[in-house]
């Protein structure tokens, strides 16, 4: 199968419509991470997209919707708390798990009895769905397993010839996957951290729940809340090792572990906010703030691959604002290797 790429312009809207309509899958731009988007009632469409991911079938996917309404058309009930969210946070990066409605398809949500739903904050991408007069299925464009695309060239890079059309929308504002969140009553449970911080959920109740999920390894004894935080995720091929504890301490030992690893003959690169503080050291530059980090990380991860190193040595980031996405997908990539520096190491 020969992909197509097309600007996300008029021509491009009416190419992703048809193509959607006769139940093909479409890399489609959005302000989080680009999605394989397919028609998300028609059931051959939706296995369509697990089988070009080579996802897992216990895995369930987030519906795209152009507004509340949508939303509501998906759920079975939504109590008041769910409508304060959908207001204050849609169009945007979050994504609230509710009861489903019967006729959401069992395939998209892997079985659940919920379903997960989100308004994108990209107007293409929601012109694209009010044409199509049907929510798009749609998880990261990325292969399972690899760091999710934040471009076009990206989707490419995973999916080229296994789709027939990808949506070139340009880089991604936000650049890590939308916040999920459950309800428990009045209470709101955060599965997935994102662009919508905790901070902000707060504003709506303080009421607010972090899954243990969120920042630790999934210990099997329970059913996980959400099921795609089990999966190993985020990985590019190097190994990455993530650094906490006394921040004076930190990047000494970080260049400590580097020249060790240098001299052995691995290929170490540094990925921190720092400027300019790892002399002559290869350094993947993170960005000045957490938004910048967010918005550059899986392309900096992809990144490093293409340039073939063999470790990614990086400090754990802070686990508030938007930085808790950013430790909680680094700790992923890292298959949770942690490294605690003390004072006086
Ligand atoms: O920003 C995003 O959310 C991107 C763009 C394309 O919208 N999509 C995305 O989809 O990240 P995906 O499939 O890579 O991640 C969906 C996450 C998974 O962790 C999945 O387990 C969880 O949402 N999820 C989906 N349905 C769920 C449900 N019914 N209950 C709990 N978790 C659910
Ligand atoms: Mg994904």
């Amino acid at each position: 199968m020969k992909t197509q790429l097309l600007p996300a312009n008029e021509a491009g809207l009416s190419a992703a419509a048809a193509a959607l309509s006769s139940g093909a899958l479409v890399g489609i731009p959005t302000e989080t991470v680009y999605g394989l988007a397919a028609n998300g009632l028609n059931p051959q469409a939706v296995a369509a997209i697990f089988a070009a991911k080579n996802r897992p079938a216990d895995n369930p996917l987030i519906q795209h919707v152009a507004d509340i309404e949508g939303g509501l058309a998906l759920f079975a009930h939504a109590s008041a708390l769910a409508r304060r969210l959908m207001e204050a946070f849609w169009p945007g990066p979050f994504t609230l798990v509710l009861p489903a409605a019967p006729h959401v398809p069992e395939i998209a949500r892997a079985g659940l009895s919920t379903v997960a739903v989100r308004c994108p904050d990209h107007s293409w991408t929601r012109r694209l769905i009010a044409r199509c007069g049907f929510p798009l299925a749609a998880p990261s464009a990325n292969l399972s397993g690899r760091p999710s695309p934040t471009t076009a060239q990206a989707v490419l890079a995973d999916m080229d010839g296994r789709i027939p059309l990808v949506i070139d929308g340009g880089p991604c504002s936000v650049g890590v996957e939308s916040t999920v969140v459950t309800l428990r009553g009045d209470q709101i449970i955060l599965l997935r951290p994102g662009g919508i911080t905790p901070e902000h959920l707060c504003a709506i109740t303080d009421d607010v729940i972090i899954d243990s999920g969120v920042c630790a390894p999934h210990d099997g004894a329970a059913p996980a809340a959400s099921p795609g935080m089990t999966h190993r995720h985020y990985a590019p091929l190097a190994q990455v090792v993530l650094y906490t504890g006394a921040d004076s301490a930190l990047p000494s030992r970080i260049g400590a572990d580097y020249d060790a690893l240098a001299q052995s003959g691995a290929r170490p690169v540094i990925l921190s906010g720092e400027a300019n503080g790892c002399g002559s050291r290869h350094h993947l530059y993170a960005g000045g703030t957490a938004e910048e980090y967010a918005q550059r990380l899986f392309g900096l991860l992809r990144r490093a691959d293409e340039l073939g190193y063999s470790h990614i040595l990086a400090p754990l980031p802070a686990k508030n604002g938007v930085s808790l996405a950013l430790a909680n997908r680094l700790l992923r990539a890292a298959d949770f290797n942690l490294v605690t520096v003390k004072e006086d190491d």
